[in-house]
């Protein structure tokens, strides 16, 4: 089906369809399985903007909500991420009296509690009220809205402008960006700065990654489609450092046009993405092809260790993975449960397929023969304290970057 950009309005056609998805994030019991929503999943590139994006977006209310069960803390590797991330915004951003930062899509604090901890003004903004009460309750200001142009006006009026904005994870989950440019726009004032950073177009396409594409992922980002769609709003793209978390992501640094100087950084990625050919259609055909080999292998894989009477259980109740479950039909005939720290996940099914997912102690007290690693993105955190599964005989499945069994 044919379809517009959501930035410029352009005709594009999706070059990669996933057929019918559930709610990545949809964990569900039983007795919701009859009203479970569904919709076309389909991928497309803009060749007039060169974004990126899903064709058939679904309405953010289904996503965020009072019930959401993405809860950022629960990593401690993105816990040390975003120790880190806020550590540098600290030091090259705030050396100035009352500095005040907000966040978009600040989730349960993970990275607010640093600011809120060194006594620095700051602002969360969160519309998921589960997950925006975790922050609440640990004294980390919190306003559960989602944001936009209006809310900047709103907020600048009460606090004043913004010395760094930061976002991570949530930019690429915003269908309506125009909004959200310009409030950052209005926010920042003349002085300050943005950062944000998201699973990245380059790394997706190199790995293969193809569970990064789900509803909450409108947008997969490159250096090009970022620097225009905030040109036009008056935000340049100053610079960019890729970040090894979530399989790969890219932060990008705006400031109010001509503010501060572009680094070398953009120069050299730009250079880099068009030597790739992140703007050109046959790349995407490309990845397309790859894709479902990857799932045709994987399909294989686990219907091999089924007929051999072989367990197998999932490790990580990713979002990521309803993509993987539900393209490669994935059923519970042959992944046993999905084992996930979660609570708000565990004792749920997981969309679609509807596989158990079950408290982390369930896998560790009955080893299967294979685990097939659904957190990829965490593997090296997971890997490190999971030495006793493998020492006992036990495999991983693997599927980025190719589908292997270790
Ligand atoms: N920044 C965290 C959370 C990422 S999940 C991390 O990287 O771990 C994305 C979060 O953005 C969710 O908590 C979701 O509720 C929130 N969100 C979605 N749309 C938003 C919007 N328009 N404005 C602010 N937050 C939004
Ligand atoms: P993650 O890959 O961060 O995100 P997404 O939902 O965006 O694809 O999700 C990690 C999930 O894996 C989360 O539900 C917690 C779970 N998990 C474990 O069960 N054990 C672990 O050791 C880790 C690191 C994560
Ligand atoms: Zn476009």
């Amino acid at each position: 089906m044919n379809s517009t950009c959501l930035v410029c309005s352009a005709a594009i056609e999706p070059f990669l369809s996933f057929g019918r998805m559930p709610v990545a994030n949809g964990f569900l019991s039983e007795s919701e399985f009859a009203d479970e929503f569904f919709y076309d999943l389909a991928v497309g590139f803009c060749d007039h903007c060169s974004m990126v994006q899903l064709t058939q977006p679904v309405e953010r209310e289904r996503l965020f909500h009072d019930n959401y069960a993405y809860f950022s803390s629960i990593s401690t590797r993105m816990a040390a991420h975003f120790e880190e991330f806020a550590r540098s915004v600290t030091s090259q951003y705030l050396a100035t009296s009352d500095p005040f930062v907000v966040e978009i899509g600040s989730n349960d604090g993970i990275m607010l509690r640093h600011f809120a901890e060194a006594q620095i003004r700051h602002l969360g903004i969160e519309p998921s009220a589960n997950v925006a009460q975790v922050a609440i309750d640990r004294g980390i200001n919190t306003i559960c809205k989602f944001f936009d142009a209006d809310l900047a006006r709103e907020i600048v009026n009460r606090h004043g402008h913004a010395n760094a904005i930061l976002a991570a994870n949530v930019m690429c989950h915003i269908a309506d960006l125009h909004t959200v440019a310009e409030g950052m726009r209005i926010l920042l004032g003349r002085q300050g700065i943005a950062q944000f950073e998201d699973p990245y177009l380059g790394s997706i396409l190199e790995k293969t990654a193809y569970d990064q594409i789900y509803d909450e992922h409108v947008y997969y980002f490159s250096i090009s489609s970022v620097q225009r769609l905030f040109s036009d709003h008056g935000l340049e793209l100053i610079d960019v450092a890729s970040q090894s978390v979530h399989g790969g992501s890219m932060r990008y640094t705006l400031a109010p046009q001509g503010a501060r100087p572009v680094t070398n950084a953009v120069v050299e990625q730009q250079r880099r993405e068009a030597a790739w050919g992140l703007a050109r259609a046959e790349t995407f055909d490309k990845f397309r092809a790859a894709v479902e080999r990857s799932r045709d292998r994987l399909s294989e894989v686990l219907r091999e260790a089924h007929k051999n009477g072989k367990r197998v259980v999932g490790y990580g109740a990713t979002s990521k993975s309803t993509t993987v479950t539900n393209y490669c039909d994935l059923s519970p005939q042959l992944i046993e449960f999905i084992s996930d720290t979660t609570p708000g996940k565990q004792g749920k099914y997981s969309p679609g397929v509807h596989v158990l997912v079950r408290p982390y102690e369930a896998f560790a007290a009955n080893y299967p023969e294979y685990a097939l690693l659904f957190a990829w993105n965490h593997a090296e955190e997971i890997m490190a304290k999971e030495r006793d599964f493998t020492a006992r005989g036990g495999k991983w499945i693997m599927y980025v970057p190719e589908v292997t069994v270790v």
